[in-house]
Protein backbone atom coordinates (compact mmCIF):
# COMPACT_ATOMS: atom_id res chain seq x y z
CA UNK A 1 0.00 0.00 0.00
CA UNK A 2 1.56 3.33 -1.21
CA UNK A 3 2.00 5.94 2.00
CA UNK A 4 -0.61 8.57 2.20
CA UNK A 5 2.51 11.59 2.03
CA UNK A 6 -0.30 13.67 1.48
CA UNK A 7 -1.89 13.19 4.46
CA UNK A 8 1.10 13.34 6.60
CA UNK A 9 1.62 16.81 8.57
CA UNK A 10 5.18 17.40 7.71
CA UNK A 11 7.27 17.67 11.29
CA UNK A 12 9.48 20.23 12.02
CA UNK A 13 11.58 20.34 15.08
CA UNK A 14 9.52 21.93 17.49
CA UNK A 15 6.82 18.77 16.54
CA UNK A 16 9.08 16.78 17.24
CA UNK A 17 8.27 13.19 18.94
CA UNK A 18 9.21 9.65 18.97
CA UNK A 19 7.71 7.41 17.39
CA UNK A 20 6.81 3.36 18.71
CA UNK A 21 4.10 2.10 16.70
CA UNK A 22 5.14 1.98 12.78
CA UNK A 23 2.38 1.60 9.41
CA UNK A 24 3.77 -1.68 7.30
CA UNK A 25 4.41 0.61 4.43
CA UNK A 26 7.85 0.89 3.29
CA UNK A 27 9.88 3.47 2.33
CA UNK A 28 10.46 4.50 -0.87
CA UNK A 29 13.98 4.10 -1.72
CA UNK A 30 14.15 7.53 -3.50
CA UNK A 31 13.23 9.17 -0.01
CA UNK A 32 15.51 6.85 2.17
CA UNK A 33 18.42 7.87 -0.07
CA UNK A 34 17.37 11.55 0.25
CA UNK A 35 17.20 11.43 4.40
CA UNK A 36 20.90 9.19 3.86
CA UNK A 37 22.13 12.08 1.91
CA UNK A 38 20.87 14.85 4.17
CA UNK A 39 22.62 12.90 6.91
CA UNK A 40 26.08 13.22 5.25
CA UNK A 41 25.72 16.79 4.94
CA UNK A 42 25.72 17.64 9.09
CA UNK A 43 29.12 19.26 10.01
CA UNK A 44 31.52 16.31 10.45
CA UNK A 45 35.03 16.01 11.65
CA UNK A 46 38.56 17.37 9.46
CA UNK A 47 35.54 16.43 6.71
CA UNK A 48 36.59 12.48 6.96
CA UNK A 49 33.06 11.02 7.37
CA UNK A 50 34.59 8.69 10.50
CA UNK A 51 30.99 6.92 10.44
CA UNK A 52 29.32 4.23 8.60
CA UNK A 53 25.13 3.97 8.69
CA UNK A 54 23.84 0.73 8.22
CA UNK A 55 20.37 0.29 6.95
CA UNK A 56 18.85 -2.72 7.50
CA UNK A 57 15.29 -3.51 6.15
CA UNK A 58 15.73 -6.95 5.43
CA UNK A 59 13.18 -8.69 8.00
CA UNK A 60 15.09 -11.35 9.51
CA UNK A 61 18.03 -9.24 9.93
CA UNK A 62 15.52 -7.19 11.99
CA UNK A 63 14.55 -9.92 14.56
CA UNK A 64 18.03 -10.40 14.95
CA UNK A 65 18.29 -7.21 16.10
CA UNK A 66 14.87 -6.79 17.64
CA UNK A 67 16.65 -9.66 20.44
CA UNK A 68 19.92 -6.95 20.67
CA UNK A 69 17.31 -4.18 21.28
CA UNK A 70 15.98 -5.97 24.57
CA UNK A 71 12.94 -6.47 21.96
CA UNK A 72 11.65 -3.31 21.55
CA UNK A 73 8.80 -4.58 18.88
CA UNK A 74 9.39 -1.29 17.03
CA UNK A 75 12.68 -2.64 15.49
CA UNK A 76 9.92 -5.27 13.87
CA UNK A 77 7.38 -3.23 12.96
CA UNK A 78 9.25 0.19 11.55
CA UNK A 79 10.30 -1.05 7.79
CA UNK A 80 13.94 0.50 8.10
CA UNK A 81 17.09 0.03 10.91
CA UNK A 82 19.59 2.62 10.73
CA UNK A 83 22.51 1.48 12.72
CA UNK A 84 25.13 4.35 13.07
CA UNK A 85 28.67 3.44 14.12
CA UNK A 86 32.02 5.35 14.57
CA UNK A 87 34.15 4.32 11.75
CA UNK A 88 37.99 4.49 11.66
CA UNK A 89 38.47 1.52 9.58
CA UNK A 90 37.18 2.97 6.07
CA UNK A 91 39.51 5.85 6.94
CA UNK A 92 42.42 4.22 8.06
CA UNK A 93 42.55 1.55 4.83
CA UNK A 94 42.08 4.34 2.59
CA UNK A 95 45.32 6.24 4.61
CA UNK A 96 47.07 2.72 4.12
CA UNK A 97 46.96 2.65 0.64
CA UNK A 98 48.37 6.11 0.76
CA UNK A 99 51.46 5.45 1.99
CA UNK A 100 50.40 7.37 5.08
CA UNK A 101 50.31 6.44 8.54
CA UNK A 102 46.68 6.97 10.23
CA UNK A 103 46.61 6.24 14.34
CA UNK A 104 42.96 6.63 14.70
CA UNK A 105 42.10 3.11 16.68
CA UNK A 106 42.14 4.58 20.21
CA UNK A 107 39.52 6.71 22.60
CA UNK A 108 39.78 10.34 21.00
CA UNK A 109 38.52 8.97 17.48
CA UNK A 110 35.79 6.58 19.35
CA UNK A 111 34.81 9.76 20.73
CA UNK A 112 35.37 12.22 17.77
CA UNK A 113 33.70 9.41 15.15
CA UNK A 114 31.37 8.86 17.99
CA UNK A 115 30.17 12.52 17.98
CA UNK A 116 30.29 12.51 13.88
CA UNK A 117 27.87 9.82 13.59
CA UNK A 118 25.34 11.47 16.19
CA UNK A 119 25.42 14.21 14.01
CA UNK A 120 24.88 12.31 10.98
CA UNK A 121 21.79 11.00 13.03
CA UNK A 122 20.35 13.65 14.11
CA UNK A 123 20.11 14.94 10.31
CA UNK A 124 18.42 11.98 9.50
CA UNK A 125 15.76 12.13 12.17
CA UNK A 126 15.02 15.87 11.21
CA UNK A 127 14.90 15.09 7.18
CA UNK A 128 12.70 12.20 8.03
CA UNK A 129 10.40 13.86 9.64
CA UNK A 130 10.33 16.73 7.52
CA UNK A 131 8.75 14.44 5.03
CA UNK A 132 6.05 12.60 7.02
CA UNK A 133 7.96 9.70 8.71
CA UNK A 134 8.52 8.86 12.33
CA UNK A 135 11.88 8.10 13.62
CA UNK A 136 12.96 6.74 17.73
CA UNK A 137 16.33 6.59 18.70
CA UNK A 138 17.24 3.40 20.22
CA UNK A 139 19.70 3.26 23.76
CA UNK A 140 20.19 0.18 23.55
CA UNK A 141 22.43 0.13 20.77
CA UNK A 142 24.88 0.22 23.67
CA UNK A 143 23.31 -2.15 26.04
CA UNK A 144 24.56 -5.19 23.90
CA UNK A 145 26.64 -4.07 21.49
CA UNK A 146 28.67 -7.15 20.80
CA UNK A 147 25.64 -9.03 19.63
CA UNK A 148 24.86 -6.10 16.81
CA UNK A 149 28.48 -5.75 15.80
CA UNK A 150 28.09 -10.11 15.12
CA UNK A 151 24.74 -9.25 13.44
CA UNK A 152 25.86 -6.44 11.47
CA UNK A 153 29.22 -8.00 10.62
CA UNK A 154 31.35 -4.47 11.49
CA UNK A 155 34.91 -5.01 11.27
CA UNK A 156 37.56 -3.71 13.82
CA UNK A 157 37.44 -0.18 13.80
CA UNK A 158 33.45 0.15 13.20
CA UNK A 159 31.48 0.60 16.87
CA UNK A 160 27.79 1.21 16.96
CA UNK A 161 26.77 4.53 18.64
CA UNK A 162 22.77 4.90 18.31
CA UNK A 163 20.34 3.51 15.98
CA UNK A 164 17.15 4.76 14.97
CA UNK A 165 14.00 3.57 13.52
CA UNK A 166 12.15 4.77 10.82
CA UNK A 167 8.86 4.50 9.21
CA UNK A 168 5.15 5.57 8.61
CA UNK A 169 3.84 6.82 12.04
CA UNK A 170 1.16 4.86 13.28
CA UNK A 171 0.57 7.05 16.34
CA UNK A 172 0.54 10.51 17.56
CA UNK A 173 1.66 10.73 20.50
CA UNK A 174 1.48 14.10 22.77
CA UNK A 175 4.20 16.47 22.56
CA UNK A 176 6.84 15.04 26.09
CA UNK A 177 7.81 18.51 28.21
CA UNK A 178 10.87 19.44 28.51
CA UNK A 179 12.79 21.42 31.84
CA UNK A 180 12.37 25.06 31.64
CA UNK A 181 15.27 26.59 29.47
CA UNK A 182 16.95 27.55 32.22
CA UNK A 183 17.83 24.24 33.58
CA UNK A 184 19.93 23.81 30.33
CA UNK A 185 21.31 26.97 29.59
CA UNK A 186 24.08 28.99 31.29
CA UNK A 187 24.67 32.71 31.40
CA UNK A 188 28.34 33.23 30.05
CA UNK A 189 29.67 30.68 32.79
CA UNK A 190 28.40 27.51 34.11
CA UNK A 191 25.78 28.63 36.88
CA UNK A 192 25.93 25.89 39.65
CA UNK A 193 22.27 24.40 41.11
CA UNK A 194 21.49 24.94 44.71
CA UNK A 195 18.60 22.71 46.18
CA UNK A 196 16.17 25.64 45.46
CA UNK A 197 16.72 26.25 41.88
CA UNK A 198 16.54 22.07 41.29
CA UNK A 199 12.96 22.33 42.79
CA UNK A 200 11.79 25.30 40.74
CA UNK A 201 13.44 23.68 37.64
CA UNK A 202 12.17 19.71 38.40
CA UNK A 203 8.65 21.34 39.87
CA UNK A 204 7.15 20.38 36.33
CA UNK A 205 8.29 17.03 35.86
CA UNK A 206 7.60 16.38 39.56
CA UNK A 207 4.15 17.29 39.32
CA UNK A 208 2.57 16.21 35.77
CA UNK A 209 -0.05 13.76 35.59
CA UNK A 210 2.62 11.26 33.71
CA UNK A 211 4.50 11.20 37.04
CA UNK A 212 1.62 10.42 39.02
CA UNK A 213 0.96 7.61 36.57
CA UNK A 214 4.66 6.70 36.69
CA UNK A 215 4.93 6.75 40.55
CA UNK A 216 1.80 4.81 41.29
CA UNK A 217 3.05 1.94 38.69
CA UNK A 218 6.14 1.28 39.81
CA UNK A 219 5.06 2.11 43.60
CA UNK A 220 7.54 4.85 44.28
CA UNK A 221 7.10 7.97 46.19
CA UNK A 222 10.02 10.81 43.91
CA UNK A 223 9.97 10.76 40.08
CA UNK A 224 13.25 10.41 40.46
CA UNK A 225 13.54 7.24 42.44
CA UNK A 226 11.69 5.60 39.12
CA UNK A 227 14.88 7.25 37.01
CA UNK A 228 17.58 5.32 39.48
CA UNK A 229 15.90 2.31 40.81
CA UNK A 230 13.51 1.11 37.24
CA UNK A 231 14.53 2.73 34.81
CA UNK A 232 18.02 3.32 34.51
CA UNK A 233 19.69 1.44 37.88
CA UNK A 234 22.68 0.50 38.67
CA UNK A 235 23.32 -3.03 38.08
CA UNK A 236 21.65 -2.38 34.28
CA UNK A 237 24.18 0.77 34.29
CA UNK A 238 27.13 -1.12 35.43
CA UNK A 239 26.44 -4.45 33.36
CA UNK A 240 26.20 -2.53 30.44
CA UNK A 241 29.11 -0.80 30.54
CA UNK A 242 31.23 -3.26 31.11
CA UNK A 243 29.58 -4.89 27.60
CA UNK A 244 30.35 -1.02 25.95
CA UNK A 245 34.46 -1.83 27.67
CA UNK A 246 34.40 -5.49 26.12
CA UNK A 247 33.41 -4.33 22.57
CA UNK A 248 35.45 -1.43 22.70
CA UNK A 249 38.52 -3.62 23.07
CA UNK A 250 37.21 -5.88 20.82
CA UNK A 251 36.96 -3.35 17.85
CA UNK A 252 40.14 -1.93 18.80
CA UNK A 253 39.39 1.72 20.26
CA UNK A 254 40.70 0.74 23.71
CA UNK A 255 43.74 -1.60 24.61
CA UNK A 256 43.14 -5.18 25.93
C1 LIG B 1 20.20 8.27 22.58
C2 LIG B 1 18.73 7.97 22.76
C3 LIG B 1 18.33 6.68 23.07
C4 LIG B 1 16.96 6.38 23.19
N1 LIG B 1 16.60 5.08 23.41
C5 LIG B 1 15.29 4.75 23.42
C6 LIG B 1 14.91 3.40 23.53
O1 LIG B 1 15.74 2.48 23.58
N2 LIG B 1 13.59 3.11 23.53
C7 LIG B 1 12.63 4.09 23.44
O2 LIG B 1 11.42 3.76 23.46
N3 LIG B 1 12.97 5.40 23.32
C8 LIG B 1 14.27 5.75 23.30
N4 LIG B 1 14.65 7.06 23.14
C9 LIG B 1 13.63 8.10 22.98
C10 LIG B 1 13.52 8.95 24.24
O3 LIG B 1 12.86 8.22 25.24
C11 LIG B 1 12.75 10.23 23.89
O4 LIG B 1 13.49 10.97 22.93
C12 LIG B 1 12.49 11.10 25.10
O5 LIG B 1 11.66 10.44 26.03
C13 LIG B 1 11.81 12.41 24.70
O6 LIG B 1 10.61 12.13 23.99
P1 LIG B 1 10.39 12.66 22.51
O7 LIG B 1 11.51 12.15 21.65
O8 LIG B 1 9.07 12.08 22.10
O9 LIG B 1 10.37 14.15 22.56
C14 LIG B 1 16.00 7.40 23.04
C15 LIG B 1 16.43 8.70 22.74
C16 LIG B 1 17.76 8.99 22.59
C17 LIG B 1 18.17 10.38 22.20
Amino acid sequence: MAAPFSLIPMETIFSHRSIRRYLPDAVDDALLQKILEAGTRASNTGNMQVYSIVVTRDAALRRKLWEAHMRQDMVLEAPVVLTFCADVHRFSAWCEMNDATPDYHNFLWLYTASIDAVLAAQNVALEAEANGLGICYLGTTNYAPEEIIDILQLPRGVMPVTTLVMGYPAQTPPLTDRLPLAAVVHDETYQDYTDDTLRVLYARLESSEETKRLLALHGKQKIAQVFTDVRYASDGNRAASAACLKALVRQGFLPG
